[in-house]
């Protein structure tokens, strides 16, 4: 025995001898220890406002038919001119068409770009997508002309913003750089349309750009502790805006075994965190967002075909950012709260285990079924913190959250779940008009029961007949009370671009931010 004892000891002193010291997280998460690099991403095009086109730049003319519309700044020779190439084009000005001209006038280039006959908001900014995304390469400076008023010049110039996007900083200088020169938004009111673009349109092409940067990481490198600094830096020196963060130690005093579980095969542990914008008196709406910084699956790992996506899995938490960062930039009158569920969901020696049964903070116990079904766990603690503690006036979830919501909807729409219909109606009708549309999917007793477990109160994966996004959006709704306001919207379908459309260029859409603003900025504790 006494052998023994001194076998131990030594080992133990061991164990002590090779510990980090200090700076035990960073050699943790580090993996190679090669550093990441940052740099910013490539300049983009500046936006101007004027009266007039610089004589110099390539011009694009927003029509609505197949007739220029007065007040461009064209000769007559040019107006011939461009007038015969509509004809023998065919061009009829209708949303999405477009006409580039070359050795018509002095002009580098000449473009039309079709809204239709009455456009909305959505046309006007697909627009200015088109024209960021079709004269990238142009060398000379661009102008935009034709557009009836300053609100129509300020939707122009959010649709250029986003269009325009890029992500580029880890490319290492081998291509050409891309042309900066600045495009001008040219209209007789050009101050009144820049205070228009300031006023709203700027703080959302912010936000939306905010999201798209945090999804394009790699998971290396945005993981929950930099999605904090990331977003901490995003908002220094915005007014009223408060964040709060949990660390696992916090958490665990809480009794967050559901996000706790979540992360606890990761080196990289769980955050929670809120972003409060305070533009208003009473109650918050609460816009809650799966964080996964990377799925792997976890225990229940996912095949390796597609796995990379998954670095996206957190784009319901950067929409949600990007939304406050958006109404806080802009000063808009409300007050909201973003809660952000951050967590890696990794396999390894620490991790849960599919049978595992879990706590959550609200006291309700899940069996972890499938370690895959990860986003509702961190959700389940998140909606919980945020209602007692803030006490919204509703919750809005938006999550990444299931393969078969891809499914049934295809890119074009994310999925809404609500339980009353006059919220699923407002969302919807926001949605639309955002330019991010929304499909409503069924809710029902007999799917709510497919999530009721043996062994615990619910489970975190459904049995048949749930189709597998309502057994999600069940198991939400199981941590919210019968009378808070809700609604889920399942972002996996939207939350990527596998090309390029006006608005999308290829890549992480930011899907969330313009739709979650305008509602936030519409729906109010009475109304
Ligand atoms: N993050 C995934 C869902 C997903 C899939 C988002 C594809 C975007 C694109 C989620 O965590 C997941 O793995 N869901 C499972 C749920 C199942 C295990 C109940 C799924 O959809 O297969
Ligand atoms: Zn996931
Ligand atoms: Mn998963």
């Amino acid at each position: 025995m006494p052998h023994r004892r001194f076998l131990y000891a030594s080992l133990f002193a061991f164990a002590f001898a090779i510990a980090p010291t200090g700076t035990a997280a960073a050699q943790d998460t580090a993996g190679s220890g090669v550093a990441p690099g940052n740099a910013a991403n490539t300049g983009e095009r500046p936006l101007e406002f004027a009266t007039a086109a610089p004589e110099n730049a390539a011009l694009a003319i927003v029509v609505g038919s197949a007739a220029l519309p007065d007040g461009v700044p064209l000769s007559s020779a040019e107006r011939a001119g461009i007038d015969a190439a509509i004809a023998a084009a065919g061009f009829e000005g209708k949303a999405g068409d477009t006409l580039s001209l070359r050795g018509i006038g002095s002009r580098p280039r000449l473009m039309l770009v079709g809204v239709g006959e009455e456009p909305t908001a959505v046309d006007f900014a697909k627009a200015g997508g088109k024209v960021a995304q079709e004269t990238s390469g142009e060398k000379a400076p661009i102008a935009i002309a034709g557009l009836p008023d300053a609100q129509a010049v300020a939707e122009v110039a959010l649709g250029h913003r986003l269009g325009g996007y890029r992500f580029d900083r880890y490319k290492t200088g081998a291509e050409e750089p891309l042309p900066v020169q600045a495009v001008t938004l040219v209209h007789a009111d050009a101050a009144g349309a820049r205070a228009a673009f300031e006023a709203r349109q700027a703080g959302l092409a912010e936000g939306v750009r905010f999201a798209r940067d945090l999804i394009n990481e790699p998971a290396n490198v945005v993981y929950p502790e930099t999605f904090v600094e990331r977003t901490r830096a995003a908002f220094r020196g915005v007014a009223d805006v408060e964040i709060e963060v949990l660390e696992p130690a916090a958490m665990r005093e809480l009794g967050m075994g559901a996000l706790l579980g979540v992360g606890q095969g990761s080196p990289r542990t769980p955050r929670l965190m809120l972003v409060t914008y305070r533009g208003a008196e009473g109650p918050p709406l609460a816009l809650a967002g799966k964080g996964i910084t990377f799925d792997t699956g976890g225990i229940s790992l996912k095949t390796s075909s597609g796995m990379d996506d998954m670095k996206a899995d957190m784009s319901g938490a950067a929409v949600v950012v990007g939304t406050v960062l958006s109404l806080a930039r802009t000063r808009a009158p409300v007050h909201v709260v973003a809660v952000a569920a951050l967590a890696e969901n990794m396999p390894g020696g620490n991790s849960q285990r599919p049978s595992d049964v879990v706590r959550t903070m609200a006291g309700k116990t899940i069996e972890v079924v499938n370690t895959d079904a990860e986003g509702r766990l961190v959700l389940a603690d998140a909606v919980q913190y945020v209602a007692e503690r803030r006490e919204p006036f509703a919750i809005v979830d938006i999550a990444t959250l299931t393969g078969a919501a891809v499914s049934a909807l295809g890119p074009e729409y994310a999925a809404l779940f609500a339980r009353d219909d006059t919220i699923a109606e407002r969302v919807e009708d926001v949605a639309e008009r955002a330019g991010e549309p929304v499909w409503r999917l069924p809710l029902h007793p007999n799917y709510a029961k497919a999530v009721k477990s043996d062994i615990a109160d619910v489970k975190n994966s459904g049995n048949s007949p749930a189709p597998g996004a309502s057994a999600g959006a069940h198991f939400i709704e199981a941590f919210i009370a019968q009378d808070m306001p809700w609604a889920h919207i399942d972002m996996a379908p939207t939350m990527w671009a596998d090309s390029a459309a006006p608005l999308t260029p290829k890549g992480p859409t930011g899907y969330g931010v313009r739709l979650l603003d305008q509602l936030a900025r519409e729906w109010r504790p009475e109304s």
